[in-house]
Order: structure tokens, then C-alpha cells, then sequence
């Protein structure tokens, strides 16, 4: 026991003398570790007479988690002292000096797409994830547009070589998505999409759109209205108008392409409307019958409506980008513009 006392004493001193931080790993190999006093002296009390063993090995033990605080304590120290003697040799330090560093601010795109996801949200629509990578089905023929359909034409996009294409619109989740959850359903999914365009101020190859689909007994054009102006009453923050206008799109029956009261100058005609008045939005319509169908849902018992909206272009609107290839740019000076609004 006495030993006991002795190699703990000395234990002591010498962890008091370490220096640096370093030195711990030489009192830890002499004490602690495999071949250090301390261990050596566990093994030992296997020898011991029975009598001995249980006040020894309880005294070794106690020495061996003494140490072992010790020797944290002493290691955080260290830690605390190594950054005292960083922040003194900063002398000229002064946190007061504003930084030199820009902050970051999320892209136009992501605003738009956030504020849009935050009121279908408040709506009662849940949002999904659409695939960027597609199977032709779902891209084409779930949304009623066969092989050799004039419509694909107009959506060339990017083929992969096992077939799949980069999706050319969110509406190719449509399937997905009214598979899984069946009637009624109210989701919007927003997404990148991509198609082989002309590439000019106002066409990319890459850009944003989001889908909604509210699938009921009784929907009809009505509530289709009711929501777009719901929504775009608050990206825009004042009463927005709409108009639709017939358009064609196979998966739509009827199908529209709706038209808002230019926000800017309040339909009176400004050079944001070409001083029509209308900028085109969104095509939109009701559900084809046959891509209900194909989504496992019953169209005489069911309809739903769906639009497409594009927001690479409302983003632009909402913040003055003229360019479309700047979204996708990482111009920053361009891009942070948004962020300061
Ligand atoms: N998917 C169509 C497009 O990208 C837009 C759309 C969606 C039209 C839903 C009608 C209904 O061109």
C-alpha cells in the first residue's frame, strides 16, 4: 500500500510538471497506459492472498480514475491556454471593425419557391419531391402525350442512354403522385426542368416550375381561379387579377393559359406588359380524363384541375432580372439583388 501511495504522489508531481500539451502523452504511456505503473500494479492483484485482493485492487483502481481526471483537467488547460496565447499575440485585434465579408442571401428562385410552398401550405396542399431524371411513361405518356405526339416536339429534351429523359416538366410526377395517394388530393411539387432550347434572354435549358393539383368530387375551373389569385395575391402583395385564355395542352381538358393584371402598372400598360396591360403566367386546366385514368383515379367520379407555373419567370418579374441565364449564372452581384429587397 505504501507503494500504492508512493506512485500516486509522484503521478501527481509529474502531471503538474507537464509543459505542453505533448507531455501528457508521455505521463499517460508511464501511468496509464499498457505498460505503465499503474497497470502493471492491476495485474498484480490476481497474485495477491485473497485477503489483500479486495483493498488493493479498489485502492489501484481509485488511483487509476484520480489519474485519469487529472489528466483531463490538465488537458483542457492546455486547450483554454493555447487560445489565451493566440488571442494575445492578436494584439491589434479590435472586434468592433465591421466586417469586411458580404453576407449571403438565398437565390430568387428559392425566395419565390419558399414564399409559393408557405401558401399552398396555409392551403392545405402538401408538398412533394419530383424525380430530375424521369422514365419517358411518366414524362410523356402518364400525361396523355403517346410516342409520336406533335406535343413532344415542343418539350425535346435530354435523353439518357438507358431511355430516361431529363424531365421536361414537373408534370411528369403526376402519376407518381396521384398513384400514392389516390382521391382526393391537394399537392404541389416544384422542381428543375430542363428541355433542348434556343437559348436567348428569355429561354434556358434549365429552369423552375411548380405543379400544382388539387383532385376532388366537384372541382372545377372556379377553385382552379380562387387559388392561383390566392397565391399571387401574396407573392405579389396586392389584389392581382387573372384572365384565361384558351390553350392546348394534352393533359388538360379544358386547358388555359392564365393571364395576370400586369402588377407593376396595374394593368394600365407599362413596358413589363409591353403595355398590354396582361403578362402570361401560367397554363393551367382541368385534369384530361385520361391521365386520371392512368393515375388509377376514376374521372366520372372525380376531376381535378392542374397548372404549371413557371417561376424562373417570376422571378425575374419579382425582382427586375431581364437576363433568364442569370438565375443559373452564379453571378452574384446579380443574384444577391434579391436577397437586399
Ligand atoms: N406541363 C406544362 C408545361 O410545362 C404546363 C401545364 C401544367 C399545363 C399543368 C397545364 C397543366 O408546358
Amino acid at each position: 500500500m505504501k507503494e500504492l501511495e508512493e506512485i500516486f504522489l509522484k503521478a501527481k508531481k509529474d502531471l503538474e510538471e507537464t509543459k505542453i500539451f505533448q507531455d501528457l502523452s508521455t505521463f499517460y504511456v508511464n501511468y496509464l497506459g499498457k505498460t505503465g505503473k499503474v497497470t502493471e500494479l492491476m495485474k498484480k492483484v490476481k497474485d495477491l492472498p485473497n485477503e489483500e485482493k479486495r483493498t488493493f485492487g479498489q485502492t489501484v483502481n481509485k488511483i487509476k480514475q484520480d489519474l485519469q481526471s487529472l489528466m483531463e483537467e490538465r488537458e483542457k488547460e492546455f486547450a483554454k491556454q493555447k487560445i489565451l496565447n493566440k488571442i494575445n499575440k492578436t494584439k491589434d485585434l479590435d472586434l468592433t471593425v465591421p466586417s469586411s465579408c458580404p453576407h449571403g442571401s438565398l437565390h430568387p428562385i428559392s425566395i419565390i419557391q419558399n414564399e409559393v410552398i408557405d401558401i399552398f401550405l396555409s392551403m392545405g396542399f402538401t408538398v412533394e419531391d419530383g424525380n430530375e431524371i424521369e422514365t419517358e411513361y411518366n414524362n410523356f405518356e402518364a400525361v396523355n402525350v403517346p410516342k409520336n405526339h406533335p406535343a413532344r416536339d415542343m418539350q425535346d429534351t435530354f435523353y439518357l442512354d438507358n431511355g430516361q429523359v431529363l424531365k421536361t416538366h414537373t408534370s411528369a410526377a403526376q402519376n407518381r403522385i396521384m398513384r400514392k395517394y389516390g382521391a382526393p388530393l391537394k399537392a404541389i411539387f416544384p422542381g428543375r426542368c430542363f428541355r433542348n432550347e434556343e437559348l436567348d434572354a428569355s429561354h434556358e435549358n434549365t429552369f423552375f416550375q411548380i405543379e400544382g393539383m388539387m383532385i376532388d368530387k366537384d372541382v372545377s375551373v372556379a377553385n382552379l381561379i380562387y387559388f392561383m389569385k390566392e397565391m399571387l395575391t401574396h407573392v405579389f402583395k396586392k389584389e392581382i387579377n387573372v384572365r384565361l385564355r384558351p390553350g392546348f395542352f394534352p393533359f388538360v381538358e379544358p386547358g388555359f393559359e392564365l393571364d395576370i393584371s400586369c402588377p407593376y402598372c396595374d394593368g394600365k400598360g407599362c413596358r413589363v406588359c409591353k403595355h398590354g396591360g396582361w403578362i402570361e403566367l401560367c397554363p393551367c386546366g382541368m385534369i384530361h380524363p385520361n391521365v386520371l385514368r392512368m393515375g388509377g383515379i376514376d374521372p366520372d367520379k372525380c376531376q381535378g384541375f392542374a397548372f404549371g407555373l413557371g417561376f424562373s419567370r417570376l422571378a425575374m418579374m419579382t425582382y427586375d432580372i431581364t437576363e433568364i441565364r442569370l438565375l443559373n449564372s452564379g453571378n452574384i452581384k446579380a443574384l444577391s439583388q434579391a436577397g437586399i429587397k
